[in-house]
């Protein structure tokens, strides 16, 4: 591993939640590390009126509540401190940029800084496309001595034409290359092991097409309420808010062509052919390929999704949705992808189950009893690990069988700090310059070409009707039915017991 080279890094949004919770505690943890370079600066800008020491100890709070690695671990505070600055901005006002540029001079100079630059947009989503042509409108989108990249946080656009209005007005400023847009699972260890598991084994390649696979799922249940984001999620939605992102990512790891190599290029290139094979349902399909919820309590005893803190008290915005969609190319024609979301379940719980089909020809089992067919399931959080159900004798007369479990999980055998937290990885591949991990132009908006397509079938009245669940539960009965019609079932493999 080699480390980035020395940079100033601006985070603009930084006395933001994501600024607190994960963006300065994932530095502070790649500092720890040893990862990033000796020599850097960061400078937090936003519109709240912060000193350089109120704003060093907001963050300095949010690494000893988030950080993977602190105390012991690392250095001291201070010496990460002194490199913290905040300046105060407006976003709106070219002159605050120009003092900005200013600033990251000065402190490039005090440092001995080349003028490596990474921009870090998590503010609200309506800035993105302003910042950045504020920052070419005063020449901070090149810098002459370095690199300058910029970082996009999610939500990408809100559907595929506001996606292509950022993704147009953001080329006008910066070349591709010079664009990483975040999407943090892409970040979590276990959904990169996809990769790994697939293309660094050789065992499991042959079967991983339609002659050997009945189906695969891909749940993403998250157990928190949407809390005080009622007002963004009124708007968005589960599609908007998980599937056009999180699971869209999920099904094209599972399901691209191995790329020729470890390249950003080659890699995104087969990520974005996936989500080209995928055709949303439409017409009729869309009433029997989808589920749409909203979580209420029935005796009022849990939260509903209506009376949360700005939600529309009619409002008709699911919480939780599931899909079946078909990749259409030769290795997954006619095999069901399953994919389910929602908010207020009963745990949290992220996993890729695949289905294997029934054996061919069965000697076993005189009695009729059923054998359960192979399942391999990738469980992503909160306990990272595999598990592979296989089929072995029960002792004793006769050739009866049982389905069992062959399991591995990360942290009893790596340890329970090793795996980077997401954002640590993310931050690192674009100081690196890799953006293997990060969404293309086209990626984004071919997903959001098939999440439109849902969004408006359902907004013409074509969709299923919006059920409701009891938070705390595993989700609505139609999400159960949705498999049950062809004898399905939803994964339980990585459920806590
Ligand atoms: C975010 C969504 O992108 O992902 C949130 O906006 C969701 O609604 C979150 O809670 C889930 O992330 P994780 O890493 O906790 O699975």
């Amino acid at each position: 591993m080699h480390t980035p080279d020395p940079v100033t890094i601006v985070i603009f949004g930084a006395s933001g939640d994501l600024t607190y919770r994960k963006l300065v505690p994932a530095l502070h943890s790649l500092v720890c590390a040893g990862m990033l370079p000796a020599n850097y600066v960061i400078v937090g800008a936003a519109r709240s009126d912060l000193s350089n020491e109120a704003f060093r100890a907001r963050m300095q709070e949010g690494v000893d509540r988030f950080g993977r690695l602190s105390g012991d671990d690392c250095q001291p505070w201070e010496e990460f401190s002194q490199r913290l600055y905040y300046q105060r901005i407006s976003y709106d006002d070219a002159d605050a940029y120009k003092t900005l540029a200013a600033t990251l001079q000065k402190l490039e100079k005090k440092y001995n800084l080349p003028g490596n630059r990474l921009f870090y947009l998590s503010t609200p989503p309506s800035l993105y496309a302003p910042i950045v042509e504020t920052l070419g409108a005063v020449g901070l989108a090149n810098s002459e001595a370095g690199f300058t990249r910029v970082v996009i946080e999610k939500p990408f656009g809100s559907d595929l034409q506001s996606a292509r209005d950022l993704n147009r007005r953001i080329h006008q400023v910066f070349q591709e290359e010079q664009i990483y847009r975040i999407d943090h699972y892409l970040g979590k260890e276990t959904v990169q092991n996809i990769m790994v598991f697939r293309f660094a084994n050789a065992i499991f390649e042959p079967v991983w097409n339609r002659r050997y696979i009945d189906h695969v799922q891909i749940s993403v249940l998250e157990d928190v309420d949407v809390g005080r984001r009622g007002g963004y999620y009124d708007r968005a939605g589960v599609l908007r808010d998980m599937f056009q992102n999180h699971l869209m990512q999920l099904v094209t790891l599972t399901a691209m062509e191995p790329p020729t190599a470890w390249d950003a290029t080659l890699l995104r290139d087969e990520k974005v052919k996936v989500l080209r094979a995928i055709q949303p349902p439409t017409g009729a399909a869309v009433r029997t390929n989808t589920v749409r919820a909203q979580y209420r309590s029935a005796d009022g005893s849990g939260p509903t999704y209506r009376k949360e803190p700005g939600v529309d008290p009619d409002s008709e915005t699911p919480t939780y949705a599931a899909l079946e969609l078909y990749v259409n190319n030769w290795r997954w024609q006619g095999v069901p992808f399953y994919l389910r979301s929602g908010k207020a379940l009963a745990q949290k719980v992220t996993e890729v189950t695949i289905r294997f089909k029934d054996v061919p020809h069965m000697l076993f089992n005189e009695d009729n009893s059923v054998i359960e067919p192979n399942e391999l399931s990738f469980c992503l959080q909160p306990d990272e690990g595999f598990h592979l159900s296989f089929q072995t004798k029960v002792p004793g007369a006769g050739m009866r069988t049982e389905s069992v479990d062959m399991t591995f999980h990360f942290a009893p055998t790596f340890g329970a700090k090793a795996l980077p937290q997401a954002y640590e990885r993310l931050l690192l591949d674009a100081l690196l310059g890799d953006a293997s991990l990060f969404s293309r132009a086209d990626e984004i908006e071919h997903s959001w070409r098939i999440i439109d397509a849902i969004q408006q079938g359902w907004e013409q009245g074509n969709g299923p009707p919006l059920s409701f669940y009891e938070p705390g539960s595993w989700g609505p009965a139609l999400a159960d039915t949705l498999l049950a019609a062809s004898g399905r079932a939803w994964s339980q493999r990585c459920l806590d017991d």
